[in-house]
């Protein structure tokens, strides 16, 4: 197949990317949304700040735009996301205790009831967990509403829109050794063997030298898999160029691959100007839309090569 969807959907997986509303009137980058990309996520659209700007009212318009666009051309969306620490509204940030989490609950019932019915996966709770060496929760507002409040998203997600796949969504989760990671995964395993309503979990997974792609990335996702649930590259991004960024992709690309229950793959952008790194050229299109070597790599992999 020549395109990464196609090539992707040659095993039952998707390719995605993350996009934003305010490019959409760009033709090279719908040009390559259209062709490539079988699933999209909002890079913003749908996060808590963007949809209940003030409480109790709904801005639905520049999701929408996305999702609509999507559907129209059969592509599947990654909800992103309806419980998270950051990007909350000024006056979620304000509140605390029951009224929090009651305000949370509201947020997450009727986002995903808006939506019911079209999307594919939703990244319920975003980056709930510490980083370091702790292994311990985030310290949030969220948080302070009691250890419970991830498994109540999920649960009043899963009753708003039953059809959709229900995600744990984080980063610095794809080293296996790191404490981070072995946290998230007793979370999984507890909610499973609780039956709290869990389906996948995201792997954000943004690499750079700093925090690089590690060698044990296939045995994490296999890991997270033997605990019955999907696993999905959320957010790919790897810093660098030329054959030694390819090759980190065709890395990433493999692990998934070698993982019957990694079901898909999302780039966090499409050119590299398009990237919330702004300083870098993590993508798989350079700024005026040509394949990058990194590209080749990755649709080398999807095809079986
Ligand atoms: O839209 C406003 C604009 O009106 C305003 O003038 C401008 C001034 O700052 O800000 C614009 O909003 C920015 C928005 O991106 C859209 O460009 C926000 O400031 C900026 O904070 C926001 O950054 C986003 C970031 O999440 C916020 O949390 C990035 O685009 C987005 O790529 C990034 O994505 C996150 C994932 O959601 C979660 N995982 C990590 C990932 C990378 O940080």
């Amino acid at each position: 197949a020549d395109t990464l969807g196609a090539a992707a959907q040659r095993t039952g997986r998707y390719f995605g990317a993350a996009v934003a509303a305010h490019r959409m009137s760009d033709s090279t980058y719908m040009g390559i949304l259209n062709r490539e990309f079988d699933s999209v996520t909002a890079e913003n659209e749908m996060k808590i700040d963007a949809l209940e700007p003030q409480q109790g009212q709904f801005t639905y318009g520049n999701a929408d735009q996305i999702v609509n666009h999507a559907i129209q051309q059969g592509k599947d969306v990654r909800g992103h996301t309806l419980a998270w620490h950051s990007q909350q509204p000024q006056w979620m940030q304000n509140m605390s205790g029951s009224a929090l989490r009651q305000a949370m609950l509201n947020h997450v019932t009727q986002v995903a009831t808006y939506y019911r019915g079209r999307i594919h996966s939703w990244d319920v709770v975003n980056e709930a967990f510490a980083d370091g060496s702790s292994g311990a929760r985030r310290d949030s507002n969220l948080q302070r509403t009691g250890d419970d409040w991830i498994e109540a998203a999920f649960r009043a997600a899963r009753a708003a829109d039953p059809g959709a796949k229900l995600c744990y969504n984080d980063y610095n989760t794809d080293n296996w050794s790191h404490a981070k990671t072995q946290a998230v995964y007793r979370m999984v395993q507890d909610f499973k063997s609780r039956g709290v309503p869990i389906d996948c979990v995201g792997f954000q997974a943004h690499f750079n030298s700093g925090n690089p792609v590690p060698n044990n990335y296939h045995t994490t996702l296999q890991n997270f898999a033997d605990l019955g649930v999907d696993v999905q590259i959320t957010e790919l991004d790897i810093e660098g160029s030329g054959n030694s960024q390819a090759e980190q992709y065709r890395g990433v690309t493999q692990a998934c691959m070698a993982v019957t229950r990694c079901t898909g793959i999302t780039v966090w952008g499409i050119r590299d100007s398009d990237s919330w790194r702004a300083q870098g050229t993590p993508l798989l299109f350079d700024n005026s839309g040509n394949k990058k070597a990194a590209y080749h790599a990755v649709l080398d992999v999807l095809n079986g090569g």
